[in-house]
């Protein structure tokens, strides 16, 4: 099944919407997920194998306005710099607007300001999809409910289908082929305690995105064999850690699911590794601020930075000094 597909089964026949004649707005904010997405059971959709929690951070994310482009083309604007024709952000970009054109001929200008940290290994993708699709549904009034929302934003990116709200944001897996029931949705739960500290070990391109890194662990690796069932017990942990605001819980259940998504693509051929040296002295530091009674603990992307966990944000910075503090 082709994504213009599930566009069709959300908003029927496009040439239908008048686009707005004013430029619009949106914001959505990047998230981390504390029990990952790893792995999808349909490519074109970006349907996952296992569900997934996430917080998303405050005051981190994407601003995208849109409107009619004056050329005869697209025109992408990324923190006031035209986005290179070449670059695959670019070519995401276009894929995914080809799905919403009222018209053959009709072009965007979008304009996109990040305060998401480049190079950090934040999830630009998650926020840049999310804010785009809020963008979307403004400017040609289709009045989706935020799970419509969700599951569009999904199309351009898996995890941007939780930056759709913020707080703690559970994906559904969904079973379903056409993936209509695979779908982000927030817990009712406040945490304003709850930090995430940025330690950048290394600001250097990745050697290869998540999307050919989780294909490639599915398709290779007999640890991912039991992830599935990993991802389930963690979800189960972590939303009793979060409802009874059991820090050590929570962060153990992250820092155990993050360490075996990595497991997991070790176990890959050709193996695939995020760690640098500097991610291992990285976690030894962490461990050995627990060890001295410092409840902290970390998760890691497909990069090589950690993302502490933590409520005490004075003894945090104390021991971690380097460290950006967001507020989730
Ligand atoms: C490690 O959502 O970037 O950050 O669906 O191919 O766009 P695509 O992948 P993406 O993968 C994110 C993977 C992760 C874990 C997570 O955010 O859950």
């Amino acid at each position: 099944m082709k994504k213009s597909h599930i566009v069709e089964k959300l908003l029927g026949d496009l040439s239908r919407y008048t686009p707005s004649n004013k430029a619009v707005t949106a914001y959505a904010p990047t998230n981390i997920a504390l029990v990952k997405y790893w792995g999808k059971r349909n490519q074109e959709l970006n349907l996952p194998m296992t569900s997934s929690l996430s917080v998303s951070l405050t005051d981190k994310g994407a601003t995208t306005t849109l409107s009619v482009s004056a050329i005869a083309q697209d025109v992408f604007v990324l923190n006031g710099k035209p986005v290179p024709t070449t670059s695959v952000f670019y070519q995401r970009l276009l894929c995914y607007l080809d799905l919403f054109r009222p018209f053959k001929t009709f072009y965007f200008n979008v304009d996109i300001v990040s305060t998401v940290p480049i190079a950090a290994g934040l999830a630009s993708s998650a926020c840049g999809f999310a804010a785009m699709a809020l963008a979307l549904d403004k400017f040609f009034s289709w009045q989706l409910s935020s799970q419509q929302l969700s599951m569009l934003a999904r199309l351009g990116s898996g995890s941007a289908c939780r930056s759709i709200w913020p707080g703690f944001v559970e994906w559904h897996a969904g079973e379903r082929e056409d993936g209509m029931d695979s779908y982000a949705e927030p817990l009712s739960v406040q945490w304003p305690e709850l930090c995430i500290g940025l330690m950048i070990v290394s600001d250097k391109e990745k050697t290869i995105g998540s999307r050919e890194a989780m294909q490639r662990t599915i398709e290779t690796s007999e640890l991912y064999k039991s992830w599935p069932q990993k991802v389930a017990h963690d979800l189960v942990i972590l939303k009793k850690a979060i409802q009874e605001k059991d820090f050590d819980l929570l962060g153990k259940t992250a820092e155990s699911n993050a360490l075996a998504m990595h497991a997991t693509m070790l176990s890959a051929w050709p193996p695939v590794s995020y760690y640098l040296p500097e991610t291992i002295s990285a976690m030894h530091r962490v461990w050995q601020a627990r060890a001295e009674g410092v409840p902290v603990y970390f998760t890691q992307d497909a990069g090589p930075n950690l993302k502490l966990l933590f409520v005490d944000k004075d003894r945090a910075r104390r021991y971690f000094p380097e460290i950006a503090v967001m507020q989730a």
